[in-house]
């Protein structure tokens, strides 16, 4: 009691008087934020967008591979180097969803996912291809509502002339492998490997609100009146 006078006297001295908790403290502790509005519908067309778009990546690019196979290993090299980034831009761009490629044995360091991706991966290192599980969610994170799709590639018999055993891989590949991607990580992997993945990322947009047409909105609450029960 005594210690407790002191000290509110010698503040008193310093020209400091105690103060009660007043708006400055409170405001260091700001209230919880209000549970964010999930709108299902907004959800689910997100979700199929952002599906749609990694399954267009996909597409695309095996396409391109495929038909680039056809003039040989060396000149479909040069195609998956020269084409794979403006494809997934590309895809991006029509879209308007984030999609990409992403592995932890990149060939390719641009190719690096983001955080959420990199997170699968490494829950998934070593599975094969067939157990790692598709992920197809809505998720709520501090920068917002996202939906996120990451689908498992899986190494074929085609895969291993750029991506299988490095005493296999046939020299135009080789050469290319060595003077475009000195820090090539992707080789060395047997059919049914998992190999990365395809992600895609697209904000959920909340749906629209109403139009601020004072005639029609709701009138707001009148801040004088006595708070309500309930
Ligand atoms: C003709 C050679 C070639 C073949 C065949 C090939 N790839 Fe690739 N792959 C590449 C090149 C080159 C890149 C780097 C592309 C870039 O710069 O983004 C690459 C990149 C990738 C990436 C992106 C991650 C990273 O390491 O940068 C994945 C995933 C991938 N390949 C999977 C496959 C799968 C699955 C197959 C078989 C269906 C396959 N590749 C067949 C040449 C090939």
């Amino acid at each position: 009691m005594t210690l407790i006078l002191l000290s509110s006297f010698l503040l008193a001295a310093c020209g400091e008087a105690p103060q009660a908790p007043g708006p400055e403290v409170a405001a260091l502790t700001p209230p919880p934020a209000p549970p964010e509005k999930v709108d299902p519908k907004a959800d689910a067309l997100a979700l199929a967008k952002a599906t749609d778009a990694g399954a267009r990546l996909g597409a695309a690019l095996k396409g391109r591979l495929t038909q680039a196979m056809v003039e040989g290993p060396g000149a479909a090299m040069t195609a998956c180097s020269d084409e794979a980034q403006g494809l997934t831009a590309q895809v991006r761009g029509e879209s308007g969803v984030r999609v990409g490629r992403a592995s932890l044995k990149l060939r390719n360091p641009t190719n690096s996912g983001p955080d959420w991706v990199q997170a699968w991966l490494t829950a998934n290192e070593g599975k094969p291809g067939a157990e790692a599980a598709l992920s197809s969610e809505v998720t709520t994170t501090p920068d917002g509502r996202f939906a996120r799709v990451i689908r498992p590639i899986t190494v074929e018999a085609g895969c291993l002339t750029c991506h299988g055993d490095p005493a296999a891989i046939p020299p135009p590949v080789k050469e290319q492998l060595t003077a475009r991607y000195p820090g090539d990580a992707a080789t060395g992997y047997k059919v049914g490997d998992l190999r990365g993945a395809i992600w895609a990322e697209l904000a959920v947009k909340p749906a629209a609100e109403p139009a601020a047409d004072p005639a029609t909105a709701p009138a707001a609450p009148d801040p004088a009146a006595p708070p309500q029960e309930g």
